[in-house]
Parts: C-alpha cells; structure tokens; sequence
C-alpha cells in the first residue's frame, strides 16, 4: 500500500511517501523566511505552503520513483496548527483525492510526531503500552500509549510548552528562531551550574509541567546583569537549557514510576535536543528503562511521521469523508485521526 502523506501545520511545507509501513522518500520545504521576523508570520506561513505545495509533492514523488496513479491513499494533517496554513494541505489533498478516486485520511500532527518513532523501526504490537513525552513548539505533553488512537493524558504543560520557552529565552537572550537549536549550540561551551534557574520540586504532586515561572527569571537575570550578560551568554544558556531538561526529565521519571511502565518515547522539535537525548541515555542505563527517540530529521515538523500514520489508518480500513474541515485546536486523544 502506497501513501501520500502532506504536512502544512506550521511553517515546514512536506510531502513523503511510505509504501507498505517503509519510507521511500520525504521532501521539507523549511520556510526559513520567517527567521527574519522572530518567529512564525501565519499570512507568511500559509501563501509559502500555496508556493511550494506543488514542487515538494512532485519531489517526493519523484524521489521515490512513483506515479500519482500508484497512490493507494492521501494522509494530510488537519490539526492541530495555523488555521490558514492547514487549509492549504487540507484542500491540495481533497482536491488529488478527488481527482485521483482514492481514499483520503486526516492525522492529527501530534500524533504524526509520535508515530516518527517507528519510521525505522518496526510498530508491532509487543511495542505497547509505552509512555510518550510529546514536547514541541506548542505541546508539552505525557500520554500512556496503549495503541494506536489509544491515548490516555498523564500530565500537559500548566502554560508554555517546552520549544516555547527554549524559543522565548533565546529570543530575551538575542539567539536567533527557532530557539532550540540557537539555546543548544549557544550552549555547547557553557557552564550549566553557573546560573540556578527554577525547577519543579521533585517531591511535588502530579505530573503536570510549568515552564513561564523559569521564563520570568531569566528575564530578571538579563535585567540585572544589563549588557553584561553577554559576556556570559554560553553560561546562561547552558544553565536556562538544563533548567529545561531537567524539568522534562523528573515527570517523565516520575510518570515512569506512577504507572509501571518502562518504555519511553519522545517525539516533537523538542526531541532533537541532546541535552535530553544524552539525560535520557544516562537514565536509561541507570534505570532499566527501554528508550526511543526519531531520528533527527524526524524530530520537528516532517511529513514522513503524517504518511506512516496515513499508513497505520488506512491499514486498519480507515479514510475520511471529504466534507473534513481543519481543526486548528485538535487534541491528541479527540479524533486522533479521521
Ligand atoms: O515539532 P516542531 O517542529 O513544531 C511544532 O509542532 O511546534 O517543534 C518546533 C519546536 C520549536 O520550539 C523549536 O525551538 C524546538 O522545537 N526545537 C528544539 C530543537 N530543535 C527544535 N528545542 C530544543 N533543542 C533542539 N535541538
Ligand atoms: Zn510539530
């Protein structure tokens, strides 16, 4: 079976296709305009993905030697995301569709991000339950995978999400966006003990995260030490990114403990970063516990994650009907995929 996925959520136009579970190819269009302004510019966003929907899907079809009749179906994201952006994916793949008579599926993009884990691994059903930490530029999530479209919360962020306030402090810190990866390499020298930032207590209840409390004292940290604080802007990074992980880190550990459960996947832009990658490997060793990450690449926005997840549901005899609409505020465990 040979599937078409398209993910126009954000500020990444993608187009892959996966045949029977396997990846054959997957083409980004990474929007880099947008670093000009700071962060993501919607009416930006969306007249990018009309631009180059049409080049990144022929691109994926190319690289992966395939004709639009050999498409057995079309997966798109319909949300969660930018209204204007999603719209432009949803109605390009209604109209191939169409055009084409073959089924057609929503994925809900979280939910694309989870199934990234199993690009290059096999999802068999002795891989459930997992625990899953969804951390990108608008969730900070913990669910208890039992299956697919099987998704129970443990515990959300209270306020901003994880990429968030990488890409706030970078933005107080005058790194450039995305935050992640400019906080991680600003980093790469500094001393992580040097500033002591706030983090969660580890004997406080739930499983729920805050990330704007770290976010004010950052802020106050640069006030005080006005120009200054370039001249240690490695440390400050370094100790405002550990902050971060840590935080991650201790309710995930704690949800580890509360359920049993001890296999453990991450997905989301988050995920790239090896500050976590490297906490979780030592934690993993430590503590028996069985961990996955994507690869890189698959980590932020992709359309490879919404064609296997295409995949997954129309395997299991899913589509949807073409009167779908966008949903720009769809959770992951309300109509996961339609
Ligand atoms: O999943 P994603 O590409 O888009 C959303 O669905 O939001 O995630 C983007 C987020 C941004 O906040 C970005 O700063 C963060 O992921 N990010 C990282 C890294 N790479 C991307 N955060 C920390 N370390 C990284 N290496
Ligand atoms: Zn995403």
């Amino acid at each position: 079976m040979i599937v078409l996925g398209i993910e126009t959520s954000c500020d990444d136009t993608g187009a892959a296709i996966v045949d029977s579970g396997k990846l054959r190819s997957n083409v980004v269009y990474d929007q880099q305009i947008h670093q000009t302004y700071g962060g993501v510019v919607p009416e930006i966003a969306a007249r990018m993905h009309e631009q180059k929907i049409i080049p990144v899907v022929t691109g994926a079809l190319q690289q992966a030697g395939c004709a639009l009749g050999d498409l057995d179906g079309i997966a798109v994201t319909y949300g969660p995301g930018l209204a204007g952006a999603l719209v432009v994916g949803l109605n390009f793949a209604k109209g191939l569709a169409q055009s084409l008579q073959a089924p057609f599926i929503g994925i809900n993009h979280m939910e694309g991000h989870l199934w990234a884990n199993f690009l290059e691994r096999p999802l068999t059903p002795d891989q459930f339950p997992f625990i899953c930490l969804l951390v990108s530029g608008g969730h900070t999530h913990l669910w208890l995978v039992a299956g697919p479209g099987e998704y129970t919360l443990l515990g959300r962020t209270l306020d901003d999400a994880a990429g968030e306030a990488f890409d706030k402090g970078a933005r107080l810190l005058g790194l450039g966006y995305p935050g992640g990866p400019a906080i991680q390499h600003a980093a790469v020298d500094g001393d992580a003990l040097k500033f002591a930032f706030p983090r969660p207590k580890a004997e406080s209840e739930g499983l729920d995260y805050s990330f704007s409390g770290l976010k004010t004292a950052l802020f106050y940290q640069i006030k005080r030490m006005d120009a200054n604080f370039k001249d240690d802007l490695a440390d400050l990074a370094a100790s405002y990114q550990q902050a971060i992980i840590d935080s991650l880190m201790s309710r995930l550990v704690k949800a580890v403990e509360v359920t049993g459960i001890d296999r453990v996947c991450i997905a989301g832009g988050v995920s790239a970063n090896n500050l976590l990658r490297q906490s979780l490997d030592n934690w993993s060793h430590e503590a028996a516990v069985s961990i996955s990450y994507p690869a890189i690449e698959y980590c932020t926005d992709n359309a490879a994650m919404i064609a296997l997840a295409g995949y997954v549901r129309l395997a299991a005899g899913q589509s949807a009907a073409l009167g779908l609409d966008i949903y720009p505020s769809l959770r992951m465990d309300e109509n996961a995929a339609i």
